[in-house]
């Protein structure tokens, strides 16, 4: 019997998500609002965005909605911050996708998921921000077919996430094309980033409650002329990004390039480094030192033809003018397919790849199924906002955009309304830094939540 009534209730909770499955199509039409219509949709709906300029931030909230721009005679559906906003489109609902939109003028990110699994973000055209698309602390994602270009940090940032596939975008003109941080199982292919100061980054960044970076495929990408200035404000983790670079490789592990084209990136065409080396703070939850990188068969040409000023003392040292590798600070485990075939520094302690090594074994690093996301509590809430939220700007002991959480705790320690109603509503406090965007799109519940959480549990 008390199996019966167990599959009855079941049966009833499953009832009302199988009537919801009779998706909507909603349309949205110049001159109202793409925030209406989120508000107005059902989990399972598609929202289409005809052709037209739409001055606002959409916050999606529901899962499985799928936000999708319809192009008509070349004419495309434009958020457009003008130059004012902070975000273009903030999703924290699952099973969101986000297609066909042209994304401009917005100051922070041009599309973001925050905490979303199973995530798809499709066809954009993403012009400036801070980032471009910047899918944070999810599981399970494709981003694909973007374009993206102007961006001050990178054009695509994949930050503390696991099984992500970035396919088939381009990205040009951006401080960084491409960057994975503290994510892992990370497929990058196929992938065209040009005139960046520096095409993709792969990067671990410690003080963040992820505390590694591993399992990450970059393969059959263009990675050319990435030779741009590097424009990321000072106070950002970008800004140490030489240009002229083609693949940045920090402290990450388990990591493997392969049948890549890199060509005519002025200072190197793959630099490795560990923490202390690229000048990043300790932390001692974290292994600051790459491991286990593999190159294998990529076609190099026309790298390192003029580095950057921090190279030449490298060069001289090792009595090279130029190189296809750079290898600075301690790593371990590393190998090459065909040493012999580019100029190398720093690789003393690589290794030849055993030959055959081959990643063609791997063909997506997404999940064969969804990620199942249960429903949370406010306090469970509060933290995972934390993360997909305020970690974007805040580390734990360091300082990235805003100050430490160290120093918020001291701050407001016994009061988490006050530090709730900063959030809220930011005011300028310190002039070395940006202002914060406020997050009052989160609600108060949430935002308490969020403070109750960084005061009484957060640790490093
Ligand atoms: C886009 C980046 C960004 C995000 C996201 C962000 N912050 Fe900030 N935060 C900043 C910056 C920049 C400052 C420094 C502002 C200043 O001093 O004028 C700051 C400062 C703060 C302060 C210090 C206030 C004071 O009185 O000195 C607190 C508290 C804070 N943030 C909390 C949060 C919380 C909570 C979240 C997540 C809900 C969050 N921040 C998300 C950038 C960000």
């Amino acid at each position: 019997m008390h199996t019966t009534l167990t599959l009855r209730a079941l049966a009833s909770l499953t009832l009302p998500l199988t009537l919801s499955a009779q998706a909507a199509v909603l349309t949205v039409q110049p001159g109202t609002s793409v925030q209406a219509a989120v508000i107005q949709a059902k989990p399972g709906d598609t929202i289409r965005v005809m052709p037209g300029v739409y001055r606002e931030t959409v916050f999606i909230d529901k899962e499985n909605i799928t936000l999708q721009g319809v192009v008509v005679n070349g004419q495309w559906p434009v958020m457009d911050g003008g130059g004012k906003l902070n975000d273009g489109i903030l999703a924290s609902g699952h099973r969101v996708t986000i297609q066909k939109l042209w994304v401009k003028g917005y100051k922070g990110n041009g599309i973001m998921t925050q905490g979303a699994n199973n995530y798809k973000i499709l066809d954009n055209y993403v012009d400036g921000g801070f980032y471009g698309i910047f899918p944070q602390f999810g599981k399970n994602g494709l981003i694909a077919r973007n374009r993206i270009t102007r961006v001050e940090d990178a054009g695509i940032y994949v930050g503390m996430s696991d099984n992500a596939d970035i396919i088939a975008n381009e990205a040009w003109g951006n401080v960084i094309g491409i960057e994975a941080e503290n994510s892992r199982d990370v497929l990058i292919e196929g992938n065209y980033t040009h005139d960046n100061a520096s095409g993709m980054t792969i990067t671990l960044i410690p003080g963040l409650p992820v505390k590694d970076a591993a399992r990450t495929w970059v393969r059959n990408n263009f990675i050319i002329n990435n030779n741009g200035k590097n424009f990321a404000p000072p106070s950002s983790a970008a800004a140490n990004t030489p240009s002229g670079t083609g693949v940045v490789l920090v402290a990450v592990k388990d990591t493997a390039l392969e049948g890549n084209i890199i060509t005519g990136n002025r200072s190197t065409a793959v630099l490795t480094t560990d923490h202390a080396t690229f000048g990043m703070a300790n932390d001692p939850k974290v292994d600051p030192f790459p491991a286990n990188l593999a190159i294998l068969d990529n076609h190099f040409a026309d790298n390192g033809n003029k580095p950057a000023p921090g190279f030449n003392d490298l060069l001289k040292a090792a009595g090279v003018r130029r190189a296809d590798l750079v290898a600075t600070g301690k790593e371990r485990d590393s190998c090459i397919t065909y040493p012999e075939s580019i100029t190398s520094i720093g690789t003393k302690r690589w290794k030849t790849c055993e030959p055959g090594r081959t990643t063609s074994a791997i063909k997506t690093a997404m999940l064969p199924e969804p990620v199942q996301s249960p429903a949370l509590t406010l306090e469970q809430k509060g933290r995972l906002t934390y993360l997909a939220v305020c970690t974007g700007c805040h580390a734990y002991n360091t300082q990235l955009h805003g100050p430490s959480m160290l120093a918020v705790k001291a701050l407001y320690q016994g009061n988490p309304e006050g530090l709730a109603k900063f959030a809220a509503n930011p005011t300028r406090k310190r002039k070395d830094f940006a202002e914060m965007p406020n997050q009052d799109y989160l609600g108060a519940d949430v935002l308490k939540a969020v403070a109750n959480y960084i005061l009484n549990d957060l640790k490093n």
